[in-house]
Order: structure tokens, then C-alpha cells, then sequence
């Protein structure tokens, strides 16, 4: 879908209705980060370090990196904002990062916010107005956004315009303010909580995917050689196969493994190491932790394997049903240990066997 540009600084008809994107400094990913309008869910102060700062350092999703390239590319050649972009997958796959990333390739700045804080029209109207041209909004969680706010961004979407309410009852007026073109990055877990309006805004809809051990075994080698910590490529693999198909955790757990390693005056991570240091965290062989190994328990002990429900999962475990959806469930089906029918959450033999249990 190529975005509609808007007429709206009477521009001449004959004139293309586009903007150039304006001769902008390129700010820093710190700068990025400062910009944030909302705490990113990030508790490690050291998260800004490890980040890539350019596609080129960005490893995996190679698919998507040659589409974003395309992207890229076509749209500096046109000089205009790049197309909308909802990214979605599992959380910890790097959907914040890439957005910084395409901020710093297209030299323009990178606001970041989350549904949960565009309570009001101010909050997400603020945001909007503050906008120069082709710059990016990042709005993670996006299936969480309200009514008002969702409708406040289609015309601002579609045609860089700010429909916005003045006054009560009725004499309620809409203000039309225009806004520059730019670019909304939406990132969901929950693709199908979208209403079709907003997904259909999308001019790009693309999945990140789990990354695979050598991919996460290349990040934790990055991630170690920046912490400066000393580490073996069979270290790094071991951290990788425990990781989840996910670099924020793989991340996570070299923080971890780096601790042990310091507390137990060694110089160098290696595979032995990584493994104590993981068997000690309770991260199992194939990553799963306590909760994971609970949620399987759970459904096959309480449940005889299942189909069982979501909702009886959730009150068997004392966890929260949506946290069990959406960080727990994806990487136990991905790695083949429950499945989804239609009635409910099955174990499957590989999750008796990872276990030691017999079906
Ligand atoms: N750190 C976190 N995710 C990364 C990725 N995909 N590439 C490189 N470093 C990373």
C-alpha cells in the first residue's frame, strides 16, 4: 500500500505533495532513547550498549532485513518517510532495536511510546505535532490502544492529518492540523487483536521470526566482546541452545553466567561454565525455567495432558493467563512441546520425554 499524501500545505496540484525530508542531524541511539516517551521494558541500564546501531550488526531475520533494505533504500531515493510498519512476534525478538535501527539508517529521529500511556487525545496528539518530517513513531503493544487513539491515527496515517476534538456536547468542533510525513511503527505480540482498520493502515506487515542457535551463539559473542567479558564460541553455544530463540535472553543469561563466572574468580566463560552457571539458574537444557516446566506439569499431571484450557492452565499455575499466551506458549510450541487444537493445550511426547515422564 503506498501511502496518500496530503494536500494540506497547498501545495501546488502540479507540484508532487510530497516533503523532502529536511537536512536533519542524525541523532545517536541515546538520543533515540532520550526521546522515549514511555519506560521501555528494559531494566538493564547496560540494554543500550549491546544494541545494533545499523542493519549491517543486526544478525538474523535475514528475510526481513532484505525487505527493510528495499524499503530503505526506495524510499531516500524518493526522499519521503518510509511506509508504516507493524512488527510482530514473540517479545524479546527485537522489534524496539530494528525501529532504532531504521531511525538511524533513514537519519531521522525514532519517538518511542507504548499503548498503555496514549490514554488521552493529548497524549498521542503531542506526540504526533512534535513530529519533523519522515521521522518515526514507535508505538509498542499496539493492539492495546484505545478507541479514541486508534481513530486519531488513521487520518494521521493515511493523510499526515490531525483530526483533532475541541469543546463538549454541542459545540464540539474538529480541528484539522497538519502533521509532516512520517513513519508509525506498530509492535504487537498479539497480531489478531488488531482491528482490521488500523492493520490495514500497515503499508509493510512483517513476523520476526525465532532466531536459531547460531544465530543467538553470534549475538552472545557480540554482546560478550562488548561487556569485555572473556568467553569460548563453545560458551556462547552453550548460552545460545538455552536461550529461547531469543536474544533478550540470550543477553539475559550472559549477564548471569558473567556473575557466576566473576564470583568464581574464573577468566573465561566456556561451555562447562555456562553450563553450571545455567544449571545453578534453573535453565534447563533446552531454556525452559521453572514456569515453562509448571505450565507442562500442570497439563499433563492436573490435566492428563490435555485439551485443556487456557483459563484452567492459568488458575492450575497461579499464572497470569495473557503471560502464559503470550511469552511462555509461542517458544513451547515452536520447540514442538504443546500444541493448540481446538480443545485446548496438548502436551506432546517430546514434552513427556524432556521431562522424564511417560505419556
Ligand atoms: N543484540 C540483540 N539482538 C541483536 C541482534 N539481532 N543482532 C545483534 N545484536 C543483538
Amino acid at each position: 500500500m503506498a501511502i496518500k499524501r496530503s494536500n494540506q500545505d497547498n501545495i501546488p496540484p502540479d507540484r508532487p505533495a510530497k516533503k523532502k525530508r529536511q537536512n536533519q542531524s542524525n541523532p545517536s541511539q541515546a538520543e533515540n532513547i532520550l526521546l522515549a516517551t514511555a519506560a521501555l521494558d528494559e531494566t538493564d541500564n547496560n540494554e543500550e550498549t549491546i544494541r545494533p546501531q545499523r542493519l549491517d550488526d543486526y544478525i538474523g531475520q535475514k528475510d526481513l532485513k532484505e525487505i527493510l533494505k528495499v524499503a530503505i533504500s526506495a524510499a531516500k531515493t524518493r526522499g519521503e518517510a518510509l511506509d508504516h510498519l507493524l512488527l510482530y512476534g514473540p517479545p524479546g525478538l527485537g522489534k524496539t532495536t530494528m525501529s532504532l535501527i531504521l531511525a538511524a539508517e533513514m537519519g531521522v529521529s525514532c519517538k518511542i511510546t507504548a499503548a498503555p500511556a496514549l490514554e488521552r487525545q493529548r497524549d498521542i496528539s503531542g506526540l504526533l505535532v512534535a513530529l519533523k518530517p519522515g521521522d518515526i513513531l514507535f508505538i509498542d503493544e499496539i493492539h492495546r490502544l484505545n478507541r479514541i487513539t486508534e481513530e486519531l491515527l488513521y487520518p494521521a496515517m493515511e493523510d499526515y492529518r490531525l483530526d483533532v476534538t475541541i469543546g463538549k456536547g454541542q459545540s464540539t468542533k474538529i480541528r484539522s492540523i497538519p502533521l509532516p510525513p512520517f513513519t508509525l511503527i506498530g509492535a504487537t505480540t498479539k497480531i489478531g487483536a488488531l482491528t482490521s482498520p488500523l492493520r490495514d493502515r500497515f503499508g509493510l506487515i512483517q513476523r520476526l521470526r525465532f532466531y536459531e542457535t547460531d544465530e543467538l551463539t553470534l549475538i552472545v559473542l557480540r554482546t560478550a566482546q562488548i561487556l569485555n567479558a572473556a568467553i569460548t564460541e563453545a560458551g556462547a553455544q552453550e548460552i545460545a541452545r538455552r536461550a529461547r530463540g531469543t536474544p533478550r535472553i540470550a543477553n539475559r543469561l550472559l549477564r548471569r553466567v558473567r556473575d557466576y563466572m566473576q564470583v568464581k574468580k574464573i577468566a573465561t566463560i566456556d561451555e562447562e561454565l555456562a553450563s553450571k552457571a545455567l544449571d545453578v539458574l534453573n535453565v534447563d537444557s533446552r531454556g525452559l525455567d521453572w514456569t515453562d516446566r509448571l505450565v507442562l506439569n500442570t497439563i499433563i499431571e492436573q490435566f492428563h495432558g490435555g485439551p485443556v484450557g487456557l483459563e484452567a492452565v492459568a488458575a492450575a499455575t497461579g499464572e497470569d493467563s495473557k503471560t502464559i499466551e503470550e511469552v511462555y506458549e509461542p517458544y513451547l510450541l515452536q520447540i514442538g512441546y504443546i500444541n493448540r487444537t481446538s480443545r485446548g493445550r496438548v502436551a506432546t511426547e517430546a514434552a513427556y520425554k524432556h521431562l522424564g515422564l511417560t505419556g
